[in-house]
């Protein structure tokens, strides 16, 4: 009895089970304000899959289709698709995107992404695989 309530709660609280506290569709919303303009798949398609003047683009490690699994460009890792409609559990943890926004820009454009920069990314990833 006690086992089915909890299979019931488990179900109902479904995707969030691996406590995201944010969601693809939240952080758009939240960068494009900050933005002070809507993302754009197609500039972050572009952003994605280009250099900016270093060794690394972000398709280096995770592949320019968001879709497929990555592979980091030095360990060899691979790394989960970064599209919500590939992987449930992307960009589902805020303190987790917003690390990775810090490291990977930082590897790649030698400085942080701006919040346009990050909702293109965002509206591109949201929109690969639908
Ligand atoms: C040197 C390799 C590398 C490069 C280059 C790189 N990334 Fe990543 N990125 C990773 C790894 C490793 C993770 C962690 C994956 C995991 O554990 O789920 C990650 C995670 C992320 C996440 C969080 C995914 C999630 O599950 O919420 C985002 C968003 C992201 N990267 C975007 C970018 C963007 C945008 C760029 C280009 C500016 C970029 N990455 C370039 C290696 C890289």
């Amino acid at each position: 009895m006690r086992t089915q309530a909890i299979c019931v709660a488990l179900a109902l609280w479904g995707p969030q089970a691996w406590a995201g506290d944010t969601s693809p569709a939240d952080e758009l919303a939240f960068w494009s304000a900050e933005a002070g303009a809507p993302g754009r798949a197609d500039r972050g398609r572009a952003f994605f899959g280009r250099r900016h003047g270093a060794e690394w683009s972000c398709a280096s490690c995770h592949g320019a289709d968001a879709t497929e699994p990555g592979r980091h460009v030095v360990t060899g890792k691979p790394i989960p698709p970064l599209a919500p409609a590939r992987n449930p559990r992307a960009i589902t943890d805020r303190a987790k995107v917003d690390k990775w926004f810090r490291r990977n820009c930082g590897d790649v454009l030698g400085r942080a992404c701006s919040a346009a920069e990050r909702a293109d990314v965002l509206a591109f990833l949201l929109e690969a695989g639908r």
